[in-house]
């Protein structure tokens, strides 16, 4: 198979030599001179001790200076040239212009877009324009990580690849040889690289900031934090990675702010800890939000424990919820505690029924995490859905 990559920075380098290792003649296209003479002359662009010696094995490619140049017989061209950030947004123009070039001069093109991007919507312009010139467009995200660019190649994280009818390509089913493919659409694509990144961000900022604890001298970090890795039941799991409800419960809330309020003054306003309960409480409110703008005005609550079977409701958040919803009537009804409890908890402003069936006959809409275990016409909204 024939393919050109479009911009040889460190993801077209790696994606020229990787899928020339693969098997696949090569055509790498550069608009700077001086990288495309170094190519010429055996060396790449930047520091990468492997990548240099795959390069100065290979045999199968092929430089060219602009587009416009890439032989006839080419059906796929990956482009990934370079989506710099401006201001806290992508700046789209040198791939717009790589895809607008391709466009006005071939037809029957496979176009991967293997640079970073953000806006979805934008994607979706783009992807009209390159429909209107009977190319297509697929986005193949790259997560390799410079200077470990040549192991990530052979051994990504996962291979994305988003776009219409993408399984009947060559392209697919050469990769589908070699790696592990998750199908998505655009939207999702995008989601999963930049959200991947911010996720690392995030793991090395919550990491740091443990280094300003206030009793720092007393703990050597680097052990904890080895301690604290080694449980791969729920730290370093996929455990708490679904989105859904808010945190709640005894514990997450507690802790989290007993950590924040332990960081020293330098850090503490700033620092993510402080933020994550913040966002949590934001997330109700939300919540709140919807129910209120809801059509229904009498409303039910089924279960209010924080986890089902726990029948704990301390620090539950669907309590400050109920509490802090107006203009609605609700109605409740939890199996798991009495109602005389229930009453300590909660106000005399709300019907608490005496049966899951009460419920069900005195209310419009029955909000409620257990979803599943009704059995009713009732118009049922899951808590996780809203
Ligand atoms: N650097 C990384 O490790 C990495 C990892 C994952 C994703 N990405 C993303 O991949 C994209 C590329 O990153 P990079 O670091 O390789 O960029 P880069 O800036 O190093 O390289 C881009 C290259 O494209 C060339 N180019 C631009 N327009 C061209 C055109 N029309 N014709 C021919 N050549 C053209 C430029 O001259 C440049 O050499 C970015 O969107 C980046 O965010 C980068």
């Amino acid at each position: 198979m024939k393919i050109a990559v479009v911009g040889l920075g460190f993801v077209g380098t790696t994606s020229l030599l990787g899928f020339a290792h693969l098997g696949m003649d090569v055509i790498g296209v550069e608009k700077n001179d001086k990288k495309l003479t170094g190519f010429k002359k055996g060396k790449i662009p930047f520091f990468d001790k492997d990548l240099q010696e795959k390069f100065s094995k290979s045999d199968n490619l092929d430089f060219l200076s602009s587009i416009s140049e890439i032989d006839s017989d080419i059906r796929d061209i990956l482009v990934c040239v370079e989506t710099p950030l401006i201001k806290s947004s992508l700046d789209l123009s040198v791939v717009k212009k790589a895809l607008y070039e391709i466009c006005e001069t071939r037809k029957g093109m496979n176009i991967w877009l293997r640079s970073t991007l953000d806006d979805p919507n934008e994607i979706n312009k783009l992807n009209k324009i390159v429909i209107n010139s009977n190319n297509k467009l697929f986005l193949f995200p790259e997560f390799m990580r410079e200077a470990n660019c040549w192991k990530d190649f052979l051994n990504p994280a996962f291979t994305i690849l988003a776009g219409n009818d993408v399984e009947n390509t060559n392209f697919y089913n050469e990769l589908v040889k070699h790696f592990n493919v998750h199908q998505c659409n655009y939207a999702e694509a995008i989601t999963v690289k930049i959200s991947s990144n911010a996720f690392h961000a995030l793991k090395v900022t919550f990491a740091n900031e443990l280094q300003y604890l206030k009793y720092k001298d007393q703990i050597d970090i680097k052990k904890v934090m080895k301690i604290f890795c080694s449980d791969t039941k729920l730290n370093i799991s996929s455990k708490y990675l679904f989105p859904g409800e808010p945190y709640s419960g005894p514990c997450l809330k507690k802790d989290t702010l007993a950590l924040s309020s332990m960081l020293s003054e330098d850090i503490r306003e700033s620092s993510i800890l402080k933020q994550i309960d913040i966002s949590n409480e934001k997330q109700i409110d939300l919540i709140i939000k919807k129910i209120e703008n809801s059509k229904y005005s009498t409303i039910g609550f089924y279960g209010l424990e924080f986890k089902e079977g726990s029948g704990d409701i301390r620090n539950s958040y669907l309590i400050r919820l109920i509490k802090r919803i107006n203009g609605k009537e609700i109605h409740i009804f939890d199996d798991s505690i009495t109602n005389e409890e229930l009453s300590k908890v909660l106000e005399s402003k709300f019907h608490i029924e005496e049966s899951l069936n009460d419920l069900i006959e005195n209310t419009d809409v029955i909000f409620t995490k257990f979803s599943t275990k009704f059995d009713t016409n009732k118009e049922l909204i899951a808590l996780d859905s809203l």
